[in-house]
């Protein structure tokens, strides 16, 4: 099973189907903190999608289509990083992220952020790592910045936030910036 210590007390490590229940309980109790600017993750407390999204998961980590991580802290799955398009004939993937909202504040998401980047660049035919950030969400573009992405400009009304269009921050990450 893949897993990867990017911190003290902190593991990137693949969903497996026992972790289920744990990261729906997670998602149940931070469903407010996430719906606005994750609503896809969101969506994974209700009924039995967090089990197919892992199994699903499983299956694109296995084709290297997908890399969907949780972010573990001395055990406990504290919130998720995913690499979707490992694949593309472009080799330009995208990255997401999130937190349970109780362990904001604390650099979680940039040290994963910084570790599954360079997972990355290291082990499949990626060259650019992209991100998409809402406008808003002012938290996830101080996370991507930390994490040595540049801005690339705005992409106008480009997805939606609790039903409404909103304009998207574009970020990116070459391989050729990672200096270490
Ligand atoms: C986006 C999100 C993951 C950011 O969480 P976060 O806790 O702010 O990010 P980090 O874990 O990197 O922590 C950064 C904070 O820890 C502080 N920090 C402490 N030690 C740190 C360290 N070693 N490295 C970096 N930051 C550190 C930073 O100063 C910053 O504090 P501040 O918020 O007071 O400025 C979180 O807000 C979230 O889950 N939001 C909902 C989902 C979402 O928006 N996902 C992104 C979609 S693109």
């Amino acid at each position: 099973m893949f897993s990867a210590n990017v911190g003290e007390g902190l593991e990137l490590r693949l969903l497996l189907p026992g972790d289920a229940l744990e990261l729906k309980t997670v998602l149940q109790e931070n469903a407010e903190h996430l719906e606005r600017f994750a609503p896809l993750i969101a969506e994974l407390r209700n009924g039995n999608r967090a089990e197919i999204f892992i199994r699903t998961a499983l299956e694109y980590f296995g084709k290297g289509t997908e890399m969907n991580v949780a972010i573990v802290e001395h055990g406990r799955i504290v919130g998720g990083c995913a690499l979707a398009r490992l694949n593309s004939p472009r080799q330009d993937a995208e990255m997401g992220f999130w937190l349970d909202a109780q362990s904001t504040g604390r650099g979680l998401a940039t040290m994963a952020v910084i570790g599954l980047t360079k997972l990355v660049f290291r082990h499949y035919p990626v060259y650019r790592i992209k991100a998409r950030t809402a406008v808003a969400n002012t938290a996830s573009e101080a996370v991507v910045r930390r994490a040595g992405y540049l801005f690339e400009g705005t992409e106008r009304a480009s997805s939606l936030s609790l039903g409404q269009p909103i304009d998207m921050n574009l970020w990116s990450i070459l391989a050729t910036d990672i200096k270490d």
